[in-house]
């Protein structure tokens, strides 16, 4: 279902168009009156009319196949029983969906369906969730009338790193061909032969390389394509499901996360109208694992004797706490934060007030290196409406890989016109841009800021749409949380009159001069000037463009404080580490790159000791005596809901 977000932090960006009126046909189904738009088919119809038609190869986002011929009912004036799912309603058609015969129909083409099905329910990874096997509880017959050898295949075939293949099972649907054609746009999956030879097979012999194989195996309606990374790892059954939100880049893909006995088993997607759909892509899908890696950290650590060493919260907080406190009292200036893009809202909310509120400093950044910010002017949702879209610097099935769908929606089913392009400055760009208001441009945040400032003036000329697109998943919360040097949370500036308001409710003056940034802290902590750093989620030494410094940087701080998941080389230079627990094992909301807060809820119980980030900030602003009245991150949520309401 699809996610309404309980936490209004930012407006999401841009808006989806309206639709325009549409021609409505009266039909009757099963007796019952009913008025559907022109153009629907009679399966949809039906289903509006509560009829309870099956079906395998519909699918409401793909062309109609007629593969399956589940879908059988009898229409008026028609000589002979129809596919419901490529019949579009004509005024005053009367179908019916339960007569005897309608019944025979459907059990009859369930039977022919079972003939080649291998009894494989025990031991497939679709039982318990599997289509074929409701439908067979439900319409099929209770024995079998075939008793010849049924067709064989190989089993179990690798067909990408994350995709199996049974050809046995496969009742030839053409979901996933018709899905890698329409949807993803790759054509990574065909049906080769015709008749009782007809298989499922990647397009080309290196295998199935699309970047959205994963959806193929949610839209497979029997266990024919399973997932090499879910493989008898646990029954639908034995889990709980839990809301969440992709954590792997910044479109903000809703997902189920489902969990068995405290581990992650699966990722499934969520419908999201406005965001996802229905998709993820397979780095959502698929490489969210590191979750229940063995080599999370647990336990809080120090570092003696040149090694970190585990030790309990009290000590950790407790040396964090009077080392912060003194370098603040010393020198407010000498104090230093870096946040992630990765971590919750509330998270870097907190992370920030007690950076500013507390140590008196706006020496805060998350960014490693600086870049224009810019509110996207159109809604994901948008895009997928656009006339002309241009990427500039991007490589969007890469870099957001779910926005790509809503480019090749455009492109498929809009007729829009795309290309990318390097060059901000080239003619093709240049002309794309001048064509106007249809075009938008899909610009990434790391091109040379001179470069995205060229992009915007010329869409603002042209009217023609800029999207400047960020690439984690709280990208956009960290900035408008107030993670920079000189913007408090909303965007504000710290040094306009929007601070004295802040000073009230987090009880504490805040430096009217912005503060030092990633660059400048890093330097900071070479030339000595900063004499504390903590670092919430970040790891500069792999991310900061110049790592030498950032090594540097570690290696000379007095004091380092690393909050993570795992022992990074930034974490290796600690002086505390303070273990944080993961997205699924907290509650939070993400800001995604339209600008739309979307909250996750906690799946499984922190592991080990490690504790969410707000929590563990939380502590530390108590034991620095400004005790920090939250005890879940809803309370964060309504503060900045309430301090930053018009
Ligand atoms: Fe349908 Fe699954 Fe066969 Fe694809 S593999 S055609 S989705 S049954
Ligand atoms: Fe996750 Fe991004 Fe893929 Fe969506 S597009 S599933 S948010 S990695
Ligand atoms: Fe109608 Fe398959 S669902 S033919």
């Amino acid at each position: 279902m699809a996610e309404t977000p309980n936490a209004t932090i930012a407006p999401a960006q841009g808006s989806t168009q309206e639709k325009p009126p549409v021609e409505m046909v009266n039909l009757t189904i099963d007796g019952k009156p009913v008025s559907v738009p022109k153009g629907t088919l009679v399966i949809t119809a039906a289903f509006q009319a509560g009829a309870d038609v099956p079906y395998f190869c519909h699918h409401p986002r793909l062309r109609p196949a007629g593969a399956c011929r589940m879908c059988l009912v009898r229409i008026e004036k028609m000589a002979k029983i129809q596919t419901a799912c490529t019949v579009p309603v004509a005024e005053g058609m009367v179908v019916d969906t339960i007569s005897p015969e309608v019944k025979q129909a459907q059990n009859g083409i369930l039977e022919f369906l079972l003939i080649n099905h291998p009894l494989d329910c025990p031991i497939c990874d679709r039982g318990g969730e599997c289509p074929l096997q409701n439908m067979t509880y439900q319409y099929g017959p209770g024995v079998t009338r075939f008793i010849d050898e049924k067709r064989h295949f190989p089993k179990a075939v690798p067909i990408s790193d994350y995709v199996v293949l049974d050809r046995e099972r496969c009742i030839q649907c053409a979901r996933c061909t018709r899905f890698t054609e329409e949807i993803s746009g790759d054509g990574e999956l065909a049906i080769e032969n015709r008749g009782n030879a007809a298989i499922i097979s990647p397009f080309t012999p290196e295998g199935f390389k699309s970047k959205f194989s994963g959806n193929t195996i949610e839209l497979c309606p029997v266990g024919a394509l399973t997932s090499r990374t879910y493989r008898f790892a646990a029954r639908p059954w034995e889990f709980q499901s839990q809301d969440s939100v992709c954590s792997m880049c910044g479109v903000g893909c809703n997902i189920a996360v489902q969990t068995r006995n405290g581990e992650m088993m699966r990722v499934n997607a969520r419908l999201n109208e406005d965001v996802n759909e229905e998709w993820t892509c397979d780095r959502g899908k698929f490489e969210q694992y590191w979750v229940n890696s063995l080599d999370r950290v647990k336990n809080p650590m120090i570092q003696r004797a040149g090694a970190l060493g585990l030790t309990d919260w009290d000590e950790v907080l407790g040396v964090a706490a009077k080392t912060l406190k003194a370098a603040a009292a010393a020198d407010p200036k000498s104090v230093a934060g870096l946040g992630s893009t990765r971590a919750s809202n509330e998270d870097l909310y907190l992370f920030q007030r007690l950076m500013r509120g507390v140590l008196g400093t706006n020496n805060l950044d998350h960014r490693m290196f600086p870049f224009p910010i810019q509110p996207m002017q159109t809604s994901i949702a948008g895009i997928g409406q656009a006339k002309r879209i241009v990427a500039v610097g991007t490589q969007i099935d890469d870099d957001l890989p779910v926005l790509w769908l809503r480019v090749y929606k455009a492109i498929s089913k809009g007729g829009a016109k795309y290309f990318r392009d390097d060059n901000a400055r080239s003619r093709a760009v240049a002309d794309a841009i001048a064509a106007g208001p249809d075009t938008v441009v899909l610009a990434w945040y790391a091109l040379p800021p001179e470069d995205i400032q060229f992009l915007s003036d010329a869409c603002a000329a042209s009217g023609a749409k800029l999207n400047v697109l960020l690439p984690d998943c709280n990208s956009w919360g960290a900035i408008t949380m107030g993670v920079l040097p000189d913007r408090l949370p909303a965007m504000q500036a710290v040094s306009d009159g929007a601070r004295p308001k802040w000073e009230t409710l987090w009880g504490g003056p805040i430096p009217a001069e912005p503060g030092l940034d990633t660059r400048g802290i890093l330097e900071g902590c070479v030339s000595g000037a900063i004499k504390a750093l903590y670092i919430l989620g970040s790891d500069p030494v792999k991310s900061f463009p110049d790592p030498d410094l950032a090594r540097r940087a570690l290696e000379k701080v007095p004091f380092l404080i690393v909050q993570d998941l795992f022992l990074t080389e930034t974490a290796s230079y600690a002086d505390v580490f303070f273990p944080a627990c993961s997205f699924i094992e907290k509650d939070g909301s993400f800001t995604n790159i339209e600008g739309r807060v979307q909250t996750f809820k906690r799946a499984v119980q922190p592991r080990g000791k490690s504790k969410a980030d707000w929590q563990i900030v939380a502590e530390l602003m108590t034991r620095l005596g400004k005790p920090a009245p939250y005890f879940s991150p809803r309370d964060i949520a309504r503060e900045i809901a309430r301090a930053t309401a018009p």
